[in-house]
C-alpha cells in the first residue's frame, strides 16, 4: 500500500506533458500541446495536453483524464501501477509497510503477476551469469553469437537451467502464488507439482513500452529438430501479444529521432543492430502485424522499413498481411536483404553503416514491390492478372489520404500496362464496399454510445423538438458545471465564491445529467461542510465517469465552446475580466431555461383545464413564471426571443 503523502508527492510533481510525452509525439501550441491521438486513428492532431490544468484530452474520440489516467489506459496500469510508474519517473521514494504474504495477496493481480516476472526475470539473469550450467551454456552461447556483456544485460538475457522445478520452487517460497505462476506459464502442473515451463533454454524477457518485463522468449540450444526453437509465454492479464512489439521499449526514442522504424522477425535481430547502434529497430516475432501493433509504431513514427531474409520464400504471401499497415496510414517500404541473411548475421558481416546503406538503397515502396513481384508471377495469365488486380486494388483503397492514393493508382496503372480510369473505376468501388461497411458498423457503435458525452455533444439539427429541449438543456448544465470547475474558487463578491454564487443560485434546480448532478453534488457537499472544494479531486476521481466528464468540462476552453457560444449568439469576451459575468449568466441561463419550461408546461395545463378555480390558480402561477422570466431575462440583458 503507498501511503497517502505519497501519493500527493507524486500528483504534486507529476506533470501531465512529461508523462503523455513519453509516449505521444506531442507538439507545442500556444500554452498547450497537441499530437495525433494515441487512442484513436486519425490524421489530424485533436489530441490536446494543457499543462497548467494537468489534463489531456482528445475532441476526437472523446479520452482525457490525468497523468494517471493516462498511464492507465495507454499503458494498461492499474491504479497503483501508474503511481509507481511516476514515483520511478521522479525519483520519489514510496513509503509503504513491508509486504507481508497477506500484503501479496491484496495486492492487485497484475501488479502481482509483474513483480513474480521481474522475479523470473532475475531468477534466469542469475542463473546466466553465476551457475556453472548457465556460464558454460547459455552465456557461452549468446558469446558465440558475438553478444557483448553490455548488450546482454541491456536486454535482460538470461538462461533457464535443465532442471525441473527450481524456479516454481523458489517462487512458491517467496510466497508467490501458484495460480499466478500458471497464469503466467512460467511452470506446468505435473502430478499435483509444479514444473518449471522453460528449461535448457536462453531466455529473452520481452519488456512492455515502460520497461516492465511482460513475458519471455526462450530458445532452445538443442538442434533437435522436434523441439520448438522458441517457448513464448502464455497470453495473460499483462500479455497481450498481439499489441506487443519485442525490442519496442529500448526504441521509443530513437524511432522519434530517425522518424523511421525498422521491422525484423526475430528477437536476435533486434540485439544485434542494437549492438550495432542501430537502435530504432522492433520485431514482430515471426507473426503477421496487428493493428495495435502498427499502432504503436505510429505514436513514434509514420515510416515503417520491413525487412525480409534473403532466403525467405514467399515474400509475395508476407506482403499480403502488411496492408493494415496501409491502413493506419504509414508509409510502408520492404528491403529484402541478400540472399541467406538476416539482420543479425547481416550486421554482424557488413558492420552499421553498409547495413543502413544497404536498406537505404534497397528498400522500395510497399505496394510498387507488391505490384512488380505479383506481376512476375502472374505472367501472361490472364486469370491471375485479374487476381492480382484485385489484390492491388485492395491494397491501394486501404491508404486513407486520396493525393497518396492517387499517385500510387497512376503508377501502378502505368507497370501493370492498364488504364488508369479503369484501376481507378475498381479503387473506388472497394472504397465504398469498405465505407458501406464502416457506416454499419459505426451506427452500430453510434446506437451503443447513445448516452454517452460525445453522442450528446454533436448537435444533430434535425432532431425532434423534445429532443433539442433535452440537448439545449444539457448544453446550460453543462456551462454551469464548466463555470464550477474552471472559477469556483475565484472570489464572486466580498463573501462569496464563485463555487458557492453557483451552488446557492441552482440549490432547487434538478440536474437531469446523472455526471453532472453528481459533479453538483460534490461541490454542494464540500460547501455544507465548509471546505473549498478542489477541483483537481475531480481530474484525479477515481470513478472514470465523473473524472471524464470533469475533464471535458475542464478542458471547455472558450475556442472549443465557440460553436456553441456562436449559436447562442453570446458575445465572447476576454475570459479573466469576465469569469463573474460568465458565472452569473451561465447560472441565469440555466435558471431561464427552467422557468421557460415551466411556463410552458403551465401553459398546456392551462389549455386543457376546465375547472375555474383551478384555472385561477395556474394563472397565479403564470404570472410568478413570467415575473421570475422577465427579471432572470433583465439580469442576462438578452433580449427575449
Ligand atoms: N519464433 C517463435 N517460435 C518459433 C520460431 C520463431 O516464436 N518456433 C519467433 C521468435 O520471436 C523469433 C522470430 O520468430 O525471434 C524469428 O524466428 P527466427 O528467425 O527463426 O529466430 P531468430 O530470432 O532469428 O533466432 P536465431 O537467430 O537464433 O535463429
Ligand atoms: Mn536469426
Amino acid at each position: 500500500m503507498i501511503n497517502r503523502s505519497t501519493i500527493e508527492e507524486i500528483l504534486n510533481a507529476t506533470r501531465v506533458e512529461e508523462v503523455v510525452g513519453d509516449f505521444v509525439n506531442l507538439k507545442k501550441r500556444g500554452a498547450n500541446y497537441i499530437a495525433l491521438c494515441p487512442f484513436h486513428n486519425e490524421k489530424t492532431p485533436s489530441f490536446n495536453v494543457s499543462p497548467a490544468k494537468g489534463i489531456y484530452k482528445c475532441f476526437g474520440c472523446g479520452k482525457g483524464g490525468d497523468a494517471i489516467r493516462f498511464l492507465m489506459d495507454h499503458e494498461q496500469l492499474s491504479y497503483p501501477e501508474a503511481l509507481r510508474w511516476l514515483a520511478d519517473k521522479y525519483n520519489i521514494v514510496i513509503k509503504e509497510e513491508a509486504e507481508t504474504p497477506e500484503d501479496i495477496e491484496k495486492r492487485d493481480k497484475r501488479e502481482s503477476l509483474l513483480v513474480i516476472n521481474q522475479f523470473a526475470a532475475r531468477y534466469y539473469d542469475q542463473c546466466l551469469w553465476e551457475s556453472e550450467e548457465g556460464r558454460n551454456i547459455g552465456l557461452n552461447y549468446f558469446k558465440e553469437r558475438n553478444f557483448r556483456e553490455a548488450t546482454i544485460r541491456k536486454f535482460q538475457l538470461g538462461y533457464a537451467p535443465a532442471s525441473g522445478s527450481a524456479l516454481s520452487n523458489e517462487a512458491l517460497a517467496k510466497g508467490y502464488q501458484r495460480e499466478y505462476l500458471l497464469a503466467l506459464g512460467l511452470s506446468k502442473e505435473k502430478d499435483n507439482r509444479l514444473r518449471d515451463f522453460f528449461r535448457s533454454r536462453v531466455v529473452f524477457p520481452i519488456h512492455s513500452l515502460s520497461g516492465s518485463v511482460i513475458a519471455f522468449g526462450a530458445r532452445t540450444l538443442s538442434s533437435d529438430k522436434n523441439i520448438p526453437k522458441y517457448l513464448n509465454s502464455a497470453e495473460s492479464e499483462i500479455y497481450h501479444k498481439s499489441k506487443v512489439l519485442y525490442g519496442a521499449f529500448f526504441a521509443k526514442s530513437a524511432m522519434r529521432q530517425h522518424d523511421e522504424c525498422l521491422m525484423v522477425e526475430g528477437y536476435t535481430d533486434v540485439i544485434s543492430l542494437h549492438q550495432a547502434g542501430i537502435e530504432h529497430v522492433v520485431a514482430s516475432s515471426g507473426t503477421s502485424l496487428t493493428h495495435e501493433q502498427v499502432r504503436l509504431v505510429k505514436r513514434y513514427t509514420e515510416n515503417i522499413t520491413i525487412l525480409y531474409d534473403g532466403d525467405k520464400a514467399g515474400v509475395a504471401a508476407a506482403l499480403r498481411g502488411l496492408d493494415i499497415v496501409l491502413e493506419e496510414g504509414l508509409n510502408v517500404k520492404v528491403a529484402i536483404l541478400p540472399e541467406g541473411e538476416d539482420p543479425d548475421s547481416f550486421v554482424q558481416k557488413e558492420g552499421s553503416s553498409a547495413f543502413l546503406e544497404y536498406v537505404k538503397k534497397e528498400a522500395k515502396d510497399f505496394i510498387l514491390l507488391k505490384t512488380d513481384i505479383l506481376r512476375e508471377e502472374s505472367g501472361n495469365d490472364p486469370v491471375k492478372k485479374s487476381v492480382l488486380i484485385r489484390d492491388m486494388v485492395g491494397s491501394i483503397a486501404r491508404i486513407p489520404d486520396p493525393i497518396k492514393r492517387a499517385l500510387y493508382l497512376r503508377e501502378c496503372a502505368g507497370r501493370m500496362e492498364m488504364r488508369e480510369q479503369l484501376l481507378m473505376n475498381e479503387v473506388n468501388k472497394a472504397i465504398a464496399r469498405k465505407l458501406g461497411e464502416q457506416r454499419k458498423s459505426n451506427e452500430r457503435a453510434a446506437r451503443e454510445e447513445e448516452k454517452t458525452l460525445e453522442e450528446q455533444v454533436q448537435v444533430n439539427a434535425g432532431r425532434q423538438d423534445e429532443a433539442k429541449e433535452r440537448q439545449n438543456n444539457y448544453y446550460q448544465e453543462r456551462d454551469v458545471l464548466r463555470v464550477l470547475l474552471e472559477y469556483g474558487t475565484l472570489k464572486f463578491d466580498k463573501e462569496y465564491t464563485v463555487a458557492a454564487y453557483v451552488v446557492e443560485q441552482c440549490s432547487s434546480y434538478e440536474f437531469e445529467n446523472a455526471g453532472f448532478a453528481a459533479i453538483f453534488r460534490y461541490f454542494e457537499e464540500a460547501l455544507a461542510r465548509g471546505e473549498t472544494p478542489r477541483v483537481e479531486e475531480l481530474s484525479h476521481h477515481r470513478d472514470k465517469e465523473i473524472q471524464e466528464l470533469a475533464v471535458s468540462l475542464m478542458s471547455m476552453s472558450r475556442e472549443v465552446s465557440e460553436n456553441w457560444d456562436k449559436m447562442h449568439d453570446i458575445v465572447v469576451e476576454e475570459k479573466e475580466a469576465v469569469y463573474r459575468n460568465d458565472a452569473r449568466s451561465a447560472v441565469t441561463r440555466l435558471l431561464l431555461r427552467q422557468v421557460r419550461r415551466e411556463i410552458e408546461k403551465n401553459r398546456r395545463e392551462l389549455a386543457r383545464e376546465k375547472d375555474e378555480d383551478q384555472i385561477l390558480l395556474l394563472l397565479d402561477v403564470r404570472q410568478k413564471l413570467k415575473a421570475q422570466e422577465l427579471e432572470l431575462t433583465e439580469r442576462l440583458n438578452t433580449v427575449i426571443y
